[in-house]
């Protein structure tokens, strides 16, 4: 078998690039930055495969640069970055990482959740500022998470696996997607809810979403002002999902009480106002990221390029 051209645009875990070697000539980009538009349209040229990430754009102008590469695997659940309608006419295979960061990323927006409700950022902030002085009545005063109730948006793997969780501190659940979901009334007594009633309802509102045209802006101004004054919402889904401008108003009138991010309407770049707010927690997109979970996505990206070098179907092949 002929071995394939492929090209890496960042480095990811060692043991899944060891495995792609064995099989392929590899080029890794190892600046650790994003690649520019002109060096991932130079890169691609005259390769088999690319091994991309959710920070590439692979649309019609990336895809025609690339003559000859057969399967673009990205390294992510998520595929908003790449034009699958254009890849599937030009007969370029897609993939991506299902699976294996569901329960890693609803950890995450636990972690958020409860990071946000007990002021955890924002407290050590201050220890190490110098000021604490002593145990005060009033210091860093949060909210409770046990008997309260969660929104879920989005019931899909990691939305159930998030609401699974909940259990464990007595929550309710409301949940809202395009249909009720048995599987997911099932494994967690959630409640299927207009979008409108879990954001009047809720006490902590969690965003599970893909990014559709459907969901671009799906929280913005009007949505906040249904929810709870002292409401916390998180998200570890895509940032284009909120409208981050009227979140940052939100935040900064007290309309709601707090927010965990690990996602950005304009990532990298943060809206004006995010970052001075001591009531929001911003995480630069690591939901994912425990040496765990991060190998085993390259270990399915690469089997997905490998697949498609032997001729066979790559397991998790998004193309219809
Ligand atoms: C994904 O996979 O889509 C996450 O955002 C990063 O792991």
């Amino acid at each position: 078998m002929t071995r394939w051209n492929v090209y890496v645009t960042n480095e990811i875990p060692k043991p899944a690039l060891d495995k792609l070697e064995e099989y392929c000539d590899i080029e890794v980009n190892r600046t650790g930055l994003v690649l520019e538009r002109s060096v991932l349209l130079e890169k691609v040229k005259g390769r088999d495969a690319v091994l991309s990430l959710l920070t590439d754009p692979i649309d019609a102008e990336v895809m025609d640069a690339a003559k000859g590469v057969k399967i673009f695997a990205n390294y992510a659940v998520g595929y908003n970055n790449i034009d699958i309608p254009s890849a599937t006419e030009r007969g370029i295979m897609v993939s991506n990482t299902p699976g294996v960061l569901t329960d890693t990323t609803a950890e995450m927006a636990w972690a958020l959740l409860f990071s946000v409700a007990r002021r955890v950022v924002e407290s050590d902030k201050y220890s190490r500022m110098g000021k604490y002085t002593g145990w005060g009545p009033m210091l860093f005063l949060g909210q409770d998470v046990m008997n309260k109730t969660v929104g879920v948006i989005g019931a899909g793997r990691i939305g159930l696996s998030f609401a699974k969780r909940a259990k464990a501190f007595d929550m309710k659940v409301l949940y809202t997607d395009v249909a009720a979901n048995p599987q997911f009334e099932q494994e967690t007594g959630g409640q299927f809810v207009s979008l409108d009633t879990l954001l009047k309802e809720s006490d902590f509102v969690s965003i599970h979403t893909p990014l559709l045209p459907e969901t671009h802006h799906l929280l913005g101004e009007k949505e906040f002002k249904l929810m709870k004054n002292t409401a916390i919402l998180i998200n570890t889904s895509r940032g284009p999902v909120v409208d981050e401008s009227a979140l940052v108003k939100a935040l900064q009138s007290g309309e709601i009480w707090g927010a965990g991010l690990d996602v950005y309407e304009f990532e990298p770049e943060f809206t004006e106002g995010l970052l001075e707010l001591d009531n929001a927690i911003v995480c630069p997109h690591i939901a994912s990221a425990t040496i765990d979970t991060r190998t085993k996505m390259g270990m399915i990206a690469v089997s997905n390029i490998i697949a498609a070098m032997k001729g066979e179907l790559p397991p998790t092949c998004l193309n219809p």
